[in-house]
């Protein structure tokens, strides 16, 4: 089935500096008249090359997100960037609990939950990433893991009732690895966090569930086929022109 929305989510992690981040983004928006109308796309840029990339995709129907936010409004934190001061940059959505900041930063459960909530109170769209580590997964504990990152950023949460969740499954083992995960699998995964979603948050409208994790041109196809996958969140391929088109032509063949 055509699904009528394509969530292409594009995070640039720390691959490109001020220069390429600024080049990519007005080939893109100089390309921008050409996607699908049903693609939703976002870029998330680093918080040097924020500002300006906002600029350039302004009017072009091309979104932007911050990659990483800090809870507090202002204040002594040095080197953190706040919700509020991206939402002031134009910022529209904003990663929360992604694996590296997981992981290599040692972002605890708690702190993931006061940065979805901070930017839930900042008027910006939260995109929780969740996933299993490989030892995880080895151990099947997989579903365990998952439903708990949810339901700890989650249940606190006043959702505004009927606002669209977004939600990124990328295991960890599959990121940067080339080693995507089984689409069939994935499926299943998602089908499990819709339903932990909805029963955390009922007041919320759409739950909207994206793939991340070695995603590129030729495997996106065997991803959006699935009907619990809305859309994608892809790190290396994006921060490429010719990968990054390539996703946008195959995403719209499904
Ligand atoms: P890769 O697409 O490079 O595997 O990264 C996925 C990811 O972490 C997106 O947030």
């Amino acid at each position: 089935m055509k699904k009528n929305a394509i969530y292409l989510f594009a995070n640039w992690k720390m691959y490109l500096d001020y220069d390429e981040s600024n080049i990519l983004a007005n080939a893109l928006a100089s390309e921008a008249k050409n996607f699908d109308k049903r693609i939703k796309m976002a870029i998330f840029p680093s918080a040097l090359s924020f500002y300006p990339v906002a600029q350039v995709f302004r009017d072009v129907g091309i979104g932007i997100g911050a990659q990483n936010v800090y809870w507090v409004d202002k204040g002594g934190y040095t080197g953190e960037v706040s919700a509020n001061m991206y939402k002031e940059a134009g910022c529209e959505y904003a990663l929360v609990g992604h694996s590296e900041r997981r992981h290599l930063f040692g972002e605890s459960l708690e702190e993931t939950e006061k940065k979805f909530e901070a930017v839930l109170a900042a008027g910006l769209t939260p995109v929780l990433c969740v996933g299993e580590t490989s030892a995880e997964k080895k151990n099947g504990i997989t579903e365990r893991v998952v439903k708990n990152q949810l339901e700890s950023a989650l249940k606190k949460i006043s959702w505004p009732k009927g606002k669209e969740i977004i939600i990124a499954y990328e295991p960890v083992w599959a990121i940067g690895t080339g080693d995507a995960c089984d689409p069939e699998e994935a499926q299943k995964i998602q089908e499990i966090i819709k339903e932990t979603v909805k029963k955390t948050v009922p007041k919320a409208g759409y739950v909207a569930a994206l793939y991340g994790g070695s995603v590129d041109g030729k495997n996106i196809g065997a991803f959006l086929a699935k009907s619990a996958i809305d859309g994608v969140l892809v790190g290396g391929a994006s921060a490429k022109l010719k990968s990054w088109l390539e996703i946008i032509k195959e995403s719209v063949k499904k």
